[in-house]
C-alpha cells in the first residue's frame, strides 16, 4: 500500500511508518469517511510516542484525517485508553468498578500502591510504572482484574500481582 500524500505539517510530525499504519485504518472505511479512522490513528500515534499523545500529534492527526482538531481532542479525552500526559513504560489499568470492587479491587490497589510507592494516577520516579484507575473493562467474570498493554489479568490476588510485577522488573 502506498503512503497517502500528507500536508507538510502532518508529514513532518508523523513518521512515514506511522502514516502507513494510519493509512491501513483509513482503508477500512469509505473514502469520504476517513475521519472514522480517528481512534485507530490515535492508537497508532500514541503507541509510537511512548504511550501518550501531545497536542501537536493530535493536531497532526486532525490534519491528516481532514477533520477539526476539537473533534480529535473530544475523542482523545473521552476514552480512558488515551493519555494526554507522559506515562510509565508499563501502564497498569486497574478496574475499580462494581464487580471488581465487590471482589476486592481495593486490596489490589492498596497492594500495588504500597509496592510501587505511588498512588493511582501517578508514575514511579524511574518512569517504569503508572497506576491508572479505569471503569469496567468488560471482564467482570474475572474480577478483580487489570489491563497491562493488550493483556487482561483476571482473578487477581496480591500474589498474582506480585508475579506480574516481578516479570516486568
Ligand atoms: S467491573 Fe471490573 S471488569 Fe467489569
Amino acid at each position: 500500500m502506498s503512503i497517502r500524500m500528507a500536508k507538510p505539517n502532518a508529514a513532518k510530525i508523523l513518521s512515514a511508518e506511522t502514516r502507513l499504519a494510519i493509512d491501513q485504518w483509513i482503508a477500512k472505511y469509505p473514502v469520504e469517511q476517513k475521519q472514522s479512522a480517528v481512534m485507530g490513528a490515535l492508537n497508532v500515534v500514541q503507541e509510537n510516542n511512548g504511550g501518550w499523545l501531545t497536542t501537536e500529534l493530535m493536531d497532526a492527526i486532525a490534519e491528516y484525517l481532514e477533520m477539526s482538531t476539537i473533534a480529535v481532542y473530544e475523542v482523545a479525552t473521552f476514552y480512558s485508553m488515551y493519555e494526554l500526559e507522559a506515562v510509565g513504560e508499563h501502564k497498569l489499568c486497574i478496574c475499580t468498578n462494581v464487580s471488581c470492587m465487590l471482589r476486592g479491587s481495593e486490596d489490589i490497589v492498596a497492594h500495588l500502591e504500597k509496592k510501587l510507592g505511588i498512588k493511582l494516577g501517578e508514575t514511579t520516579s524511574d518512569k517504569k510504572f503508572t497506576l491508572k484507575e479505569v471503569e469496567c473493562l468488560g471482564a467482570c467474570g474475572g474480577a478483580p482484574m487489570l489491563q497491562l498493554g493488550a493483556e487482561y489479568h483476571e482473578n487477581l490476588t496480591t500474589e498474582t500481582v506480585d508475579g506480574i510485577l516481578d516479570k516486568l522488573k
